[in-house]
């Protein structure tokens, strides 16, 4: 795969299967307009004559006229201008991304539309970025399991971007080599939250970070059973009780900053399946709960790009990783176990395990010195009945931490909704026997989600993202996002770094 970028020239006259200009709502974009020309204003026909509308997401493909030195012009409509946003621009790039693969046009030319600089991309690092990146997300192969290779469509293999003036933006290099990077981030958390659970145990995930960091400047150390036992890690193992899998606690350490500098703990929910334990689910649809460790992939694969970037500040990744299965040796509900942090929590509810097992990620990034936390988790399917798969539900003790994660996700393309703690809440956490409960009812059930976790912050700023909708759009009439797997928010932990770093 190779990436390159042309602003010498113009764009009509690089090669390649396809080039990409855009479209809005009733309106062709700059590029499109002057193209049509060598196209017999045939563009503007469509959309004057009601074939096409440039709403969002529409993907057109006309033959290119001689004057075009691409075979094909492939327009993409980009919808309101007014509702155009970073998020909206990367998900409308994979839906090229995604038209190109099905009609194995693998080598494209990406006419950068500059009217876009402003909301939707703030300069031209952003608006290549968002180009690239989402445009490469296409490649990810939900069938990858399937025996016949040949049915699969040809991944994207060639992307010049163009129209973008180099000049003065010393940037803009930068910026290609990132989009890349990043691509390759969000495109191993889909692969690692989509697979079977078979096959990503909290063994086979530990086993994958290691080879993942191998030759990078990335420490790290999996902690087992005995480990955990030392460390009085009971949240975690009383979990893991159920399960014949041996659970792990995978901590990944970055020294990207000075000795005495300021920590960043990223801890992401591990679990590799969820069947809810002797609380358990129902089978409809379970088979999704291979995914209930996404958050745990985004905090693992973002540490290898800040690592990658050198991002000078320190960053800390742990996972606390298990099956929750309900084995004959499973929490039952009432049983009382003792966090990390010496908390007792009473599991009344066994499903509600993601608390349970960050309760001790949490008081671990303590124990290692965290100045700040951000937790990740696939945590309440209340979550998706509050936000769908658009927004990542977001709580916090502090609103200087909040504000960065926000500035990270416009940066990264992901969008988040943050959630009220108001004290009237804390009644969820109420136990008679021990210091907390982790399931106190029904009502504001991600709220109650993250009123448990905050326990564990301590008096450290902290973050906590609900991403149990926005992990995987499985809702097949949400148009305008793409289906599957998304990788969030490895990009916007990415990002978060970086500003962590600069601030
Ligand atoms: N992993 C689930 C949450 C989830 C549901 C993620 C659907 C993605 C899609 C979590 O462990 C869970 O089971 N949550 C319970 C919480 C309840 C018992 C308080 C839920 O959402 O029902
Ligand atoms: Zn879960
Ligand atoms: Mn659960």
């Amino acid at each position: 795969m190779t990436v390159t970028m042309r602003g010498d020239g113009e764009p009509v006259t690089i090669g390649g299967d396809a080039l990409v200009v855009t479209a809005f709502k009733g309106e062709l974009g700059a590029l499109a307009e002057t193209i049509d020309v060598s196209l017999g204003d045939e563009l503007a026909a469509m959309l004057a004559s009601g074939e096409i509308s440039g709403r969002f997401g529409e993907v057109t493909v006309v033959v290119a006229a001689a004057a075009i030195a691409a075979r094909r012009v492939v327009m993409v409509g980009l919808g309101d201008r007014a509702v155009l946003d970073a998020y909206r621009l990367y998900n409308a790039y994979t839906f090229v991304g995604r038209e190109l693969r099905k009609r194995r046009l693998t080598r494209a030319v990406l006419a950068a539309d500059l009217s876009l600089l402003g909301r939707a991309a703030p300069d031209q690092p952003a608006l290549l970025r968002a180009m690239v990146t989402g445009t490469l997300l296409a490649n990810f192969e939900a069938g990858a399991l399937k025996k016949d290779a040949e049915d699969r469509s040809p991944l994207i293999e060639e992307l010049v971007v163009a129209g973008l003036d180099r000049d003065g933006e010393d940037s803009i290099d930068a910026a290609l080599s990132e989009a890349v990077l990043l691509a390759d981030s969000t495109l191993r958390v889909q692969r690692w939250t989509s697979a079977p659970a078979n096959t990503m145990t909290p063994t086979t995930l530990a086993g994958a970070v290691r080879e993942l960091c191998a030759d990078g400047p990335l420490a790290v150390e999996v902690m087992g059973r005995e480990e955990l036992e030392a460390l009085g890690a009971g949240a975690l193992l009383g979990i893991a009780q159920g399960s014949d899998e041996p659970p792990a606690m995978i901590v990944v350490r970055y020294d990207g900053g000075g000795d005495g500098d300021r920590r960043l703990a990223l801890v992401g929910k591990g679990i590799t399946f969820d069947t809810g334990g002797i609380s358990i689910k129902p089978s409809l649809g379970m088979e999704m709960m291979k995914s209930d460790m996404g958050g745990g992939a985004a905090v693992l694969a973002a540490l290898h790009a800040i690592a990658a970037l050198k991002v000078p500040c320190n960053v800390l990744g742990i996972v606390p990783a298990t099956e929750n299965m309900p084995g004959g040796r499973a929490l039952k509900p009432g049983d009382v176990v003792t966090a990390i942090d010496g908390t007792t929590i009473e599991v009344v509810n066994t499903d509600a395990e993601g608390r349970v097992v960050l309760a001790d990620g949490l008081g671990l990034a303590r124990r290692l010195g965290a100045t700040h936390i951000v937790d990740v988790a696939t945590l309440t399917g209340a979550a998706i009945v509050a936000l769908g798969h658009v927004n990542t539900g977001l709580m916090s003790n502090d609103p200087e931490l909040t504000r960065l994660v926000l500035r990270a996700g416009e940066q990264a393309g992901d969008r988040f909704a943050e959630l009220p703690m108001s004290p009237e809440y804390d009644v969820c956490l109420h136990s008679d026997v021990a210091d907390v409960v982790n399931w106190g009812g029904r009502e504001a059930g991600t709220i109650a989600g993250g009123i448990f976790i905050r326990e564990f912050a301590g008096d450290l700023p902290w973050v906590h993202l609900d991403i149990a909708g926005t992990s995987w759009n499985d809702q097949g009439n949400l148009k305008d996002v793409p289906d599957g797997p998304s990788g969030s928010p490895v990009r916007t932990l990415v990002w978060l770094a970086r500003l962590f770093a600069a601030g």
